[in-house]
């Protein structure tokens, strides 16, 4: 036991060597007083109940609440949080016993899964990321805060900033897609729109930054499974969405399942407390992931459970969700001098704090209103943003002259699993979403064409081998003028725990969309899924892909106004698309290699079966109008280190109708004294052009955009010669080169 902790002190000096530069602190003197006045009067039990969180799981609201094992422990002050109680009168009756029946009146903080809307369920993120909007993103989150603290919540665990490669992973669904720069950026703004301005304002929810960290690296995209990376890759890749996160303010932490390097994340001192802690100047608190204490047992670096109760709050995890090994070990430990009543006090004051800066101390019942609850939830102003969200996330694929349909249809066949569904467009973290408030595909487009017969038929389900409703599915696309096949993964496919082998379109969908092609009719496929999938084969044999992720309560309205031209779509994927699972782990931001790749030149770096290059890459999507972008042209041809560089591009709009593009902008560091990127994302630029207008877009890139960590793990830039890249994706070819002086 000692040996192991001493381990930890030491992987912590090590990692904090890498680190950067040490934050200034903000705490509240006010704040701060109260908590010294209100330790003061606590035990050291009452100490550990403020690490102690629950889960209620739904089953807290009925008469059973005051003879509940939580509520004992409430009333002596034993638990401090609980997630899962939802709704203003199950929290007000929980918080009534703390504030009411306990020694010291602390309130208790509810924490939920608000990971993309509350009741109003918005796209999924990795669909949301897909709108590059970052005002649209931060707005989902301010209106899923609103709906959860109006029903009794305090603290949304979200957002989740894992930066995701392997779309086998069934979790690249909760976050922003493979590119640490764009997931910093999505990162800050998750967090300004779950926290607002001020905490302790009503509508306001505490956010958690998660899964604390390299997560989105597990092997094999396997959940849960060994993460075993460089430390390089984890400053570059893995960290900076967290760092964003704390810059922007979040409250909290959440540490991830994975061990990485060998040491589980909740044993991880170097990261979380001198890394996070002491080096980045964090003051929220640290939550651990479901039961990710106890499970250090399995993982095989504690042995008993009171070892992992002293890994895990050694090494900075201060809140012990659901696994009871701090209520049970701590007060032991602290007994046995191997915990000391100080360390108890940080954790403890952390926590304490989140909950001043909350306002729960002057008003615990602040979340608790049922008529406002009533409100709040599916507002209409809600229900039309959710439907702006999901038009946003749409990326159109493909399409050969056929979208947007004509509403003048006589009449349209709509097939599909997905085509009249509800329950599967909220995706898996659907809170407390509603399958009988989603809008299907049908409904949606009914109400865009009140005038045109939709022969609706599902066809096949998401899995299995059932081809017995393809004649039903056959016959009506015979009949129709246009079909529309709505496909994809079902919302059990992607999330926790739910990884794939084959990212192919599941069960006989792939047969089916054969056969209605077969009729030679205007036929579009809309995709609605959960992570990139491998559809080479339907990017050759079908004229229309629209990308539609999980879209939500709205998401049945927004798929109708692109099909049919209402909103043109502008959505561009955050996540590259492989044409095969045999090519993952597949992303924009790799390196050159020796050799580099060259698929028509034998001993370079590729595959004899396969092409390297992706099916569609990171930044792609089309419009229903065309642009055209110039060449970068650069304020300079050299700069110096205190200069920056102004990068221009002419975009016009070629096409027949307005639209809008993302212009983006990559950076190569042609040299480096380790190997760069082949290029890397430095900003983007969103303009909305009417048919024939032109543009001009300018970026401004500063000597700080170029810094990376160096041979010996200094973060700047060095001189040398660079390539901007501006264009339409990830595979841009438009560029100009520069050089910074030393
Ligand atoms: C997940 C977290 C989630 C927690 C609470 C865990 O299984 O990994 O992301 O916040 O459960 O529901």
């Amino acid at each position: 036991m000692v040996k192991k902790i001493l381990l930890l002190l030491i992987s912590g000096i090590v990692l904090s060597g890498c680190s950067a530069r040490k934050q200034t602190t903000h705490l509240d003197p006010i704040i701060e007083k109260k908590i010294d006045s209100l330790m003061e009067l606590m035990t050291l039990e009452e100490k550990i109940g403020q690490l102690n969180q629950l889960s209620g799981m739904g089953e807290l609201t009925g008469p059973s609440i005051a003879t509940s094992d939580y509520a004992q422990l409430i009333r002596q002050g034993l638990l401090g949080s609980m997630l899962n109680v939802n709704g203003a009168k199950a929290t007000r009756q929980l918080q009534e016993i703390a504030v009411n029946e306990s020694r010291l009146k602390i309130p208790l903080l509810f924490g939920y899964d608000v990971i993309h809307g509350y009741k109003t369920i918005f796209p999924i993120p990795l669909g949301e990321a897909a709108s590059f909007d970052l005002e649209a993103i931060e707005q989902a989150a301010r209106i899923a805060a609103t709906e959860a603290t109006a029903a009794g919540q305090h603290w949304a665990f979200a957002p989740m900033v894992d930066i995701a490669r392997d779309p086998r992973w069934g979790r690249v669904m909760e976050g922003a897609g493979e590119d640490p720069y764009y997931g910093s950026l999505v990162a800050k703004a998750r967090v300004r729109g779950f926290q607002g301005k001020n905490l302790a304002d009503k509508n306001t929810l505490a956010a958690c930054a998660k899964h604390f960290v390299a997560y989105g690296a597990a092997m094999a995209g396997r959940d849960y499974n060994t993460v075993d990376i460089s430390d390089r890759t984890l400053q570059e890749v893995y960290l900076p969405p967290f760092k964003a996160a704390v810059d922007e303010g979040v409250a909290t932490f959440m540490v991830a399942f994975n061990e990485l390097n060998g040491t589980p994340m909740s044993a991880h001192r170097g990261l979380n407390v001198d890394l996070l802690k002491n080096t980045w100047g964090f003051e929220g608190f640290m939550v651990s992931d479901w039961g990710s204490v106890g499970e250090m047992i399995p993982h095989g670096y504690c042995a008993t459970p009171e070892e992992a109760a002293l890994a895990g709050f050694k090494a900075g995890v201060d809140m012990d969700m659901e696994s009871r090994l701090y209520v049970n070990h701590l007060k032991n430990l602290v007994e046995k001098g191997l915990v000391s009543e100080k360390e108890i006090n940080d954790a403890v004051r952390r926590i304490l704090r989140i909950k001043y800066r909350l306002g729960l101390f002057d008003d615990p019942f602040r979340y608790c209103d049922t008529a406002y609850e009533k409100e709040m939830l599916l507002n209409p102003r809600h229900l039309e943003f959710a439907r702006i969200s999901a038009c946003k996330s749409m990326v159109l694929l493909k399409n050969q002259g056929i979208l947007p349909l004509s509403r003048e249809m006589r009449s349209l066949a709509l097939i599909g699993p997905m085509a009249d569904n509800q329950q599967d467009m909220l995706g898996t973290w659907q809170g407390q979403g509603e399958a009988r408030h989603v809008v299907t595909l049908l409904n949606g487009i009914k109400e865009k064409l009140p005038n045109t017969r939709i022969l609706y038929a599902k066809g096949c389900d998401f899995t299995g081998n059932d081809r017995s409703g393809f004649a039903e599915a056959i016959n009506a696309a015979r009949s129709a003028d246009a079909i529309i096949v709505a496909a994809g993964e079902s919302a059990m496919m992607s999330g926790e725990a739910l990884c794939r082998t084959n990212l192919d379109l599941p069960g006989v969908q792939k047969d089916l969309i054969r056969e209605l092609n077969k009729l030679g009719k205007p036929l579009v496929v809309v995709l609605f899924n959960g992570r990139p999938l491998t559809i080479e084969w339907l990017d050759q044999e079908v004229p229309a892909i629209l990308e539609a992720w999980l879209p939500g309560t709205m998401g049945g309205s927004a798929v109708a106004d692109i099909l049919f031209g209402d909103y043109n779509p502008s959505g561009k994927l955050p996540m590259t698309f492989p044409r095969n699972v045999g090519q993952i782990p597949l992303f924009y931001y790799h390196k050159n290699t020796g050799r580099p790749t060259n698929d028509a030149v034998r001993y370079t770096s590729r595959y004899i079966d396969s092409p390297s290059t992706p099916l569609y890459p990171f930044g792609y999507g089309l419009s229903y109008t065309t642009f055209e972008i110039s060449a970068p042209e650069l304020s300079a041809t050299s700069i110096g280190q205190n200069d920056s560089l102004v990068v221009s591009v002419k975009v016009k709009n070629t096409g027949t109708r307005k639209g809008s593009e993302l212009v983006q902008m990559y950076v190569q560091d042609k040299f480096g004294s380790v190997t760069r990127p082949v290029r890397e994302l430095k900003g983007f630029k969103r303009v909305e052009l009417e048919p024939g207008q032109e543009t001009v877009v300018k970026f401004t890139l500063r000597v700080s955009d170029l810094a990376f960590y160096t041979a010996d793990m200094t973060f700047k830039a060095e001189p040398g010669d660079f390539v901007v890249y501006v264009g339409s994706d990830s595979n841009t070819q438009l560029q100009a080169g520069f050089s910074l002086k030393p």
